[in-house]
């Protein structure tokens, strides 16, 4: 790092080994019953675009534009009160239910069965999450005969007599949520929760010895347990586990400037690397045979403020006594709206997940639709795009091949909770056998903008040509805070931007606070 704020950023692959190839599931999502991200987002059958079963067609298009590879489901904190068998069978005879983790009314219209089918149409593959709160082992053995065991037994019956005689073939199950968190229905001590998914993974896991199997990690790099949660519980199940998971949420009041708000993936990097030496460490003890990787299955901006202080209202509210009054369906939650710098921190978040895909071969941006998500779909309405879609579109859809961590060399910027960072971070993705390249990288300097040379040339396999530019876009404006809103959907969209190459060099500017993308084949 040089200590000017407008000299010009280098970006070289020096050596250029590979991190690793891209992971299919990096550009999971989330889809909880929390809000209207079920009801109202995903499910709406007298919506004008509802299809035979229900599900909103402009919302499953832009899911596909999104390129969404994974959704996990039904949670989230909801998860840790939910009984799975609620959301099958007849809709006229499922039951309805008080959802502990958002007061809110559980209709069940939604379940497994209708999510299978969701995801069928979505073209998105299902990692589903089982109640540790107020369940357990027998109910996740349960449920994973239902929804993968062959036709023939009680449980595979009753999925088939449900409308679904094939095997649903989820591979990817968390054993609970958040189950370090006191926010959480059946939170548990490390010890008792490593017990617990000890037993639980060694169980599924004698029923389908090819399940991945997620572990709770710490809700955040903050809890009080951090650290000792992971090492506890990843020593105590290390043979039956095969990922552990990361949550992180930012938002800009939550951090002590806007410029360390764009910063933000200085913290994920950090908890991405104590994670995997705690994975490190229990695979050391055990001897053992492979690696337990990360699952980072939620992470985004959330404005949490918001949420916090609406629960302690009511829980203000209800020390007065006890409230009988129904408690809502499907409410407005979480609806946060995403600025174009919300965009430029997620841009950042996502180069560094592929940055450390070697470790991270999984994660989730949480959600997917009208709560904390990048589509929003209104009543009766439009659904539209955030500014928070096209960063991870991009990705989902022209990351492949193999991970390249660039080496930057480019102008400080101060922040007080990480110190002097660089301005510019970069990832660079490369197919060998097609030939196309991607560059996604990110101006994180609140002041200045800043002139970037790329050198691409030491690519496996590149031409002696310099590399072809196919594609450029930039996200920006002027006003960091600008929104796309419903009656604005367009406000912050990308625009494409000039890029010189020359020698295997690509050379462009980016304002400050900016994310860009540039395709190209070598
Ligand atoms: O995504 C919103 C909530 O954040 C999830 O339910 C929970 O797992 C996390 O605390």
């Amino acid at each position: 790092m040089t200590a000017t704020t407008h000299a010009d950023v280098s970006v070289t692959l020096g050596g250029a080994r590979a991190v690793a190839d891209v992971p299919a599931r990096m550009f999971g999502s989330f889809v909880e019953h929390l809000g209207r991200c079920v009801y109202g987002g995903i499910y709406e059958p007298d919506h004008p675009t509802a299809d035979d079963q229900g599900f909103r067609s402009d919302v499953l298009d832009l899911v596909r534009e999104l390129g969404v590879t994974c959704v996990r489901y039904p949670g989230g904190n909801f998860v840790s009160n939910y009984n799975w068998e609620d959301g099958t069978g007849p809709r006229d005879q499922r039951p309805v239910r008080r959802d502990l983790a958002w007061h809110c009314t559980e209709t069940n219209e939604m379940g497994i069965d209708d999510f299978y089918r969701w995801s069928q149409r979505a073209g998105t593959e299902i990692m589903l999450a089982v109640n540790m709160g107020t369940r357990g082992l027998k109910a996740a053995l349960d449920e994973l005969e239902y929804v993968n065991g062959a036709p023939g037994t009680a449980w595979a019956d009753r999925r088939v007599a449900n409308g679904i005689p094939e095997p649903m073939g989820v591979r990817m199950w968390c054993i609970g949520n958040e189950m370090d968190g006191p926010w959480q229905v059946g939170h548990m001590t490390p010890e008792e929760y490593a017990l617990a998914v000890d037993k639980v993974a060694h169980a599924m896991k004698l029923a389908e010895s090819g399940l991945e199997l997620v572990a709770c990690g710490s809700s955040s790099a903050h809890m009080p347990t951090f650290g000792e949660w992971e090492r506890t519980v990843l020593t105590k199940a290390y043979d039956n586990l095969d990922f552990v998971s990361c949550h992180a949420y930012y938002y800009e009041r939550g951090a002590k400037s806007l410029q360390d708000y764009l910063a933000s993936s200085e913290d994920m990097a950090g908890f991405i690397a104590t994670v995997a030496a705690c994975a490190d460490e229990a695979k050391a003890a055990h001897n053992g045979d492979h690696d337990i990787a990360l699952s980072f299955d939620e992470w985004g901006v959330w404005y949490s403020d918001v949420w916090n202080q609406q629960e302690a209202e009511w829980k203000a509210a209800a020390s007065e006594g006890l409230h009988p009054e129904p408690w809502p369906k499907a409410p407005h939650l979480l609806e946060d709206i995403y600025s174009a710098a919300d965009a430029v921190v997620e841009g950042s978040l996502m180069i560094t997940l592929l940055k450390h895909c070697d470790r991270v071969r999984s994660a989730s941006r949480a959600q997917l639709v009208n709560v904390i998500a990048p589509i929003m779909a209104e009543e009766h309405g439009p659904a539209w795009r955030q500014t928070v879609f096209y960063p991870f579109a991009e990705a989902a859809h022209h990351a492949k091949g193999a991970v390249f961590a660039p080496e930057v060399d480019a102008p400080a910027v101060h922040t007080e909770a990480y110190g002097d960072v660089d301005a510019v971070e970069a990832v660079v993705t490369w197919d060998e056998e097609t030939r196309e390249g991607l560059l996604l990288v990110v101006n994180r300097d609140i002041a200045s903008a800043h002139t970037l040379h790329v050198d691409l040339s030491t690519l496996p396999g590149a031409g002696a040509d310099a590399p072809a530019v196919t594609h450029t876009m930039m996200l920006h404006d002027d006003d960091p805070h600008r929104q796309n809103t419903a009656e604005q959907p367009d406000a912050v969209v990308p625009q494409p931007f000039d890029v010189t190459a020359d020698d295997g060099r690509l050379s462009f500017a980016m304002p400050a606070i900016s994310w860009a993308a540039v395709r190209f084949t070598a």
